[in-house]
């Protein structure tokens, strides 16, 4: 039997050309919402608009207020709704915080990541509030913004944390709306931009040995948080949660990536 049921729900997803957001596109189709993909690399959210039922694709750079308001002004134009957000696109350069060209790596990786979130959730709720949608707003953080910043990725993890307590700070404002927001803190998974950290069996066993739960997770171990927190059946009263899914390592020792 299935347990979340989506059928007659929208979802957007930011980030859906890569890696995590492409299996929260798969997932969320998967259990019968239809699906609209963002991210800059349209001919990547095309790609996998084909192998999805019901999906649509929005080329969106979430770092441009411009471009977001002009997607929303399109999706409305469409008479699209939207009852379902992750904001889930980010970059990450990972250089020492206090090198030459901090500052321009510090301040690209805020504005997409956190400005991003931002400039979304401000058009999602302008969406949901004139569209009386009772919606779920799922922001996607890290265990380096929630417990563990590690080396050389200070400026992300500060993006992450950020957009974990911007889950939890706006919640009075949603609530007057019934939106729900919560976030997802994952930790190290493997996608195509962490397979230099996880390309090998040696790799793998290595960092599975540094989990409590002793294996390293895929994308689909995500599941689970995301499919319960956009539905509404399930999780009417959650909102302001973050869950950390990461196989109990913030419980651990140190990253020493
Ligand atoms: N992978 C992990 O182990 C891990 C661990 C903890 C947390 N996370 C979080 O999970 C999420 C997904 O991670 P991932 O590894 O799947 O990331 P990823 O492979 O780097 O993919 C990032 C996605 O964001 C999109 N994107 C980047 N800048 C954008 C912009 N300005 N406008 C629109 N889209 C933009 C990219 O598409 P385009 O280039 O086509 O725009 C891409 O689809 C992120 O929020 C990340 O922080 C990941």
């Amino acid at each position: 039997m299935q347990l979340f049921d989506l059928k007659g729900k929208t979802a957007l997803i930011t980030g859906a050309s890569n890696g995590l957001g492409e299996q929260f596109a798969r997932s969320l189709s998967s259990v019968g919402a239809r699906v609209i993909l963002v991210a800059r690399r349209f001919d990547k959210l095309n790609d996998l608009a084909l192998k999805l039922n019901n999906a649509k694709t929005i080329q969106m750079d979430v770092s441009d207020q411009q471009s977001v308001k002009s997607c929303f002004a399109e999706l409305e134009k469409d008479g699209e709704k939207i009852d379902i957000c992750v904001n889930n696109a980010r970059i990450a350069i990972l250089t020492p915080i206090f090198e030459e060209d901090d500052q321009n790596n510090f301040e690209s990786i805020i504005q997409t990541n956190l400005m991003g979130v931002w400039y979304v959730t401000k058009a999602v709720k302008n969406y949901m509030k004139n569209h009386g949608i009772h919606g779920s707003i799922i922001n996607i953080g890290s265990v380096n913004g929630d417990a563990f910043p590690y080396k050389e990725a200070t400026a992300y993890a500060t993006s992450k944390a950020a957009v974990i307590h911007m889950a939890k700070s706006f919640v009075t404002e949603l609530s007057k709306y019934k939106i729900r927001i919560n976030s997802i803190a994952p930790s190290l998974f493997h996608t195509p931009m962490t397979d230099h950290k996880l390309g090998t069996d040696q790799q793998r066993q290595e960092f599975a040995g540094k989990i409590p739960m002793g294996f390293v997770a895929t994308p689909q171990d995500l599941d689970g948080a995301l499919l319960l927190l956009a539905s509404n059946a399930h999780s009417s009263y959650i909102t302001r949660a973050c869950i950390t899914v990461d196989g109990g390592k913030s419980f651990g020792t140190s990253w020493g990536l």
